[in-house]
């Protein structure tokens, strides 16, 4: 199986007023090509920082990000990334923003293709009627979808989501997820997910990396065994309910290591 995105003994300090935080601490994992994987760990503990290496945004100090086994050097177009805000542009229209990618002279799509591709989008993400709309007259679910369009439209092998649907309610952050994981039976693309919902992680993901607080490595990898595709009652098995209550209690687990610091022991 080759792989889409891989972090091999990564490690990387911010510097600071003050000295160096060292946020992530030999980082080893890879993703298959056509395999969708989600990142949990404590707040702070460097998942965004992972996804912003993979992403080309920041550098690693050492170790390597490699893209197709490639090292990655900076953006490209085979790499789409969604963030949960200023996902699109405000002052694009719908059919706009998803067609930005394509635009882009380094896509190499065809300009007589692109009005088909929109076209697509628009329909798989729900969005008909709402081509000539500009963002801010979309709910926020919808201005998501449109976010997700756009990283799909240019034809990624890559997608790199950043917690994009944490803005949002419960209900319609379930029926995001039932749409990503629609889309993703049809187009089949290497996903990394950043997120802290558990059950989110476990619906949409074939594997699940679980982080320990800063400065961060693997401390587990989840497979999800449960077969695909998955539907609404998947989230009541007991698998499911199995799976959740395990990778709970780890994440239970990071945030009471970090959160403790030595205290005097008070007198019994
Ligand atoms: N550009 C930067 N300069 C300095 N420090 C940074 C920078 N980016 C991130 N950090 C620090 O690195 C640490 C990890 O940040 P990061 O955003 O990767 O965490 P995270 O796991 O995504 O957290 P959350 O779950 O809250 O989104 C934090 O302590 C943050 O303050
Ligand atoms: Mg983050």
């Amino acid at each position: 199986m080759s792989e889409a995105i891989g972090f091999r003994n990564v490690r990387k300090s911010f510097r600071r007023r003050g000295g160096e935080l060292p946020v992530i601490d030999g980082a080893d994992f890879a993703l298959a090509r056509g395999e969708f994987v989600s990142v949990l760990g404590p707040s702070g503990c460097g998942k965004s920082t992972l996804l912003n290496m993979a992403a080309g945004f920041e550098t690693a100090d050492s170790g390597e990000v490699l893209a197709g086994g490639a090292p990655v050097t900076g953006p490209d177009h085979t790499r789409g990334v969604v963030f949960q805000q200023y996902a699109v542009f405000p002052w694009l229209t719908v059919a706009d923003n998803i067609a930005f990618g394509l635009r882009l002279a380094a896509c190499g799509i065809p300009r007589d293709r692109h009005a088909a591709i929109v076209e697509r989008y628009i329909g798989l993400m729900g969005l008909r009627g709402f081509e000539n709309a500009y963002p801010k007259e979309l709910s926020g679910g919808m201005r998501q979808r449109v976010a997700i369009a756009r990283a799909y439209a240019p034809g990624p092998e890559l997608l790199l989501m950043d917690e994009p649907f944490a803005a949002l309610d419960a209900q319609t952050r379930e029926s995001m997820q039932e749409l990503l994981h629609d889309i993703q039976l049809t187009e089949r693309r290497t996903v990394m997910l950043i997120t802290h919902s558990v059950e989110e992680a476990l619906f949409l993901s074939h594997r699940v990396v679980v982080m320990t607080p800063r400065p961060s490595r693997v401390s587990e990898i989840v497979p999800v065994g449960i077969p695909f595709p998955r539907t609404p009652e998947t989230r009541l098995s007991p698998e499911f309910i199995g799976l959740r209550r395990r990778l709970e209690e780890l994440l239970r687990g990071l945030s009471a290591a970090q959160a403790s610091t030595p205290k005097e022991g008070r007198a019994a």
